[in-house]
């Protein structure tokens, strides 16, 4: 048994290996990060996404519910933010922005599904059912960003 031998080959190829997977991990998460905060291709960040379209549609729909709409105008404003939130959804899911089942859960349950709730109670002209719907939707937020969001940012 020669320990030298032994030991120097050894060495070497954790030390490797360690790079190999460093590197691996390194360009792995790189990858991650695009697709989260910008599509492949198309110039849209995800933070202007949130910033223009999903933040201002998103309290329009609660300062619409909370007014208790008067008529039919009112009403038509609801829907007008909860259908272009339910379009932006299909803006969330394209382009390789989509990383992982949390992201897609997030988008084509919580705020598509919550969206088109959200448009069924304007129908129904019933504010109860809308708010449940916004409340379902708005969980879609903190879903995805408990893990997609970085924490310093709002
Ligand atoms: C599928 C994932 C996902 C969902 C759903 C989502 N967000 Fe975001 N949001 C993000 C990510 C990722 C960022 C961080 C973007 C960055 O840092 O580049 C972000 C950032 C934001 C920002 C900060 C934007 C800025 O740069 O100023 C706001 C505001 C925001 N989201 C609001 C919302 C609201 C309101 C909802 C729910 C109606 C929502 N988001 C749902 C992923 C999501």
């Amino acid at each position: 048994m020669n320990h030298t031998f032994t030991i120097r080959s050894f060495v070497p190829k954790s030390f490797l290996i360690t790079a190999a997977l460093t590197l691996g991990v390194a360009g792995f998460v790189g990858l991650v990060d695009a697709q989260v905060k910008k599509g492949k291709s198309r110039p849209l960040t995800t933070g202007q996404l949130m910033k223009g379209t999903i933040k201002p549609h998103c309290e329009g729909i609660k300062k619409g519910l909370d007014a208790n709409p008067a008529d039919d105008k009112a009403w038509a404003e609801i829907a007008l933010h909860a259908a272009i939130l339910n379009e932006a959804t299909y803006t969330l899911m394209d382009d390789g922005r989509c990383p992982d089942g949390v992201w897609a859960d997030a988008t084509t349950k919580a705020m598509r599904d919550g969206s088109a709730d959200v448009l069924k109670a304007v129908e129904a002209k019933d504010v109860a059912a809308g708010k449940a719907a916004f409340g379902a939707m708005t969980r879609s937020c903190k879903a995805c960003h408990d893990k997609h969001k970085e924490k310093d940012k709002k």
